[in-house]
């Protein structure tokens, strides 16, 4: 049998696989359509057939921070600046339970007019709706992180973007590389389900950079992985790179769920924004979760990470019918739980 045939065998049996034979699947294309096939079947046994939809709400799109890929950075003078009032954002978690979400993502820039006090509230709050809460606010000290825990949340997401430290402090200016393994580190001791996730086609990344990513998500034994292609935008320093491609974002996702076949995955909205049937690929390809949009209005708009960002027109309600058109189309079924990951114990 071919080499890599025998590697995408060896994931699913295993669930591991070393650097050197990651490197070797990213790097050939020739039995893509096995890879995914086979990171399918484990997403079937270990996850099951249902996909849990998490309602996003993009709640400020101000950052103190720089990093180089995204349209929110502090320096981008070119985006206009919103955020939303805490009661605002308890309205718009009421609205995602209406529209039947079980999970509400809170996201932002970096933005410090949320204190302490106002996050306590806001927490509060949503979770007198009895539905799961995911922040994905970026990195705070372990005392927020605590409180916030104290206040309710259950998930936190924070991307390590890449594990290549030169890399990752070229990128995000001002940021350390220790700093963002500190705040995973914290999570998980604070009993947070944890997130994380890469972004692909960085400038200068490489396979072996990839593979690392991978063996470094399995290592913190991460609950969540979300990787998308790094989409460049006209209003940063990196307006003129490459930008990732689809297939070797989804390569990357499907070896992952290989290797850590019970973690929820989402199709991302960045893969979707490079192939216009990108999430159903993805969710046939390993991944389980799709984070529908319910911010309201201009500020979807607002929100530009990168350009083309998809649905940033439509309203939340026609994305929670649109999403559970294409899930039933593919043979899925939109959960009904609140998604949290189950723990295989004998992997
Ligand atoms: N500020 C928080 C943080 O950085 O963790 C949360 C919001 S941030 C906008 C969420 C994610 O957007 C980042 O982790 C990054 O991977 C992704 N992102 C930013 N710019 C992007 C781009 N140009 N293309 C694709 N994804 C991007
Ligand atoms: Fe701010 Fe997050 Fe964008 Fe970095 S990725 S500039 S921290 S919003
Ligand atoms: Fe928003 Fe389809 S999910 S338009």
């Amino acid at each position: 049998m071919d080499r890599n045939l025998e590697l995408i065998k060896k994931a699913e049996e295993t669930h591991n696989l070393n650097k050197c034979e990651i490197v070797q699947l990213l790097q050939d294309d020739t039995y893509n359509e096995e890879l995914f096939r086979a990171a399918d079947r484990i997403r079937t046994e270990y996850v099951g057939d249902e996909v849990h939809l998490r309602g996003l709400i993009e709640f400020s799109n101000i950052c103190k921070r720089n990093c180089l890929y995204c349209g929110l950075r502090a320096s981008n003078s070119n985006v206009k600046r919103y955020r939303l009032e805490p009661d605002e954002i308890i309205e718009l978690a009421r609205k995602a339970v209406d529209y039947g979400y079980k999970t509400v993502v809170m996201q932002s820039g970096e933005d410090e007019y949320y204190t302490l006090d106002k996050m306590t509230y806001i927490i509060q709050e949503i979770k007198k709706l009895d539905i799961a809460l995911t922040l994905s606010i970026g990195e705070k000290s372990f005392e927020d992180y605590k409180a916030y825990k104290e206040a309710g949340a259950d998930r936190y997401l924070i991307r390590i973007e890449t594990t290549d430290k030169k890399l990752y402090e070229d990128m995000d200016p001002g940021m350390s590389h220790e700093e963002r393994i500190r705040c995973l580190k914290e999570l998980r001791k604070l009993g947070y389900e944890v997130g994380s996730g890469c972004l692909v086609g960085l400038p200068g990344q490489t396979v072996e950079s990839l593979a690392d990513d991978i063996i470094f998500f399995k290592e913190i034994e991460a609950d969540m992985i979300g990787i998308g292609p790094f989409i460049p935008n006209e209003d940063t320093p990196l307006k003129d790179a490459k930008g990732g491609d689809f297939i070797t974002s989804l390569k990357v996702m499907a070896i992952t769920r290989l290797l850590m076949p019970d973690i929820n995955i989402p199709a991302t909205t960045a893969m979707e924004t490079l192939n216009k049937n990108g999430r159903m690929i993805a969710l046939q390809s390993g991944a389980n979760v799709v984070m529908p949009n319910v911010t309201e209005g201009e500020y979807r708009k607002l929100y530009a990470l990168y350009p083309g960002k998809i649905c940033t027109g439509d309203t939340p309600s026609h994305c929670r019918n649109c999403i559970t058109g294409k899930i039933k189309a593919i043979g899925r079924a939109v959960s009904t739980s609140k998604g949290f990951r189950r723990q295989i114990e004998a992997l």
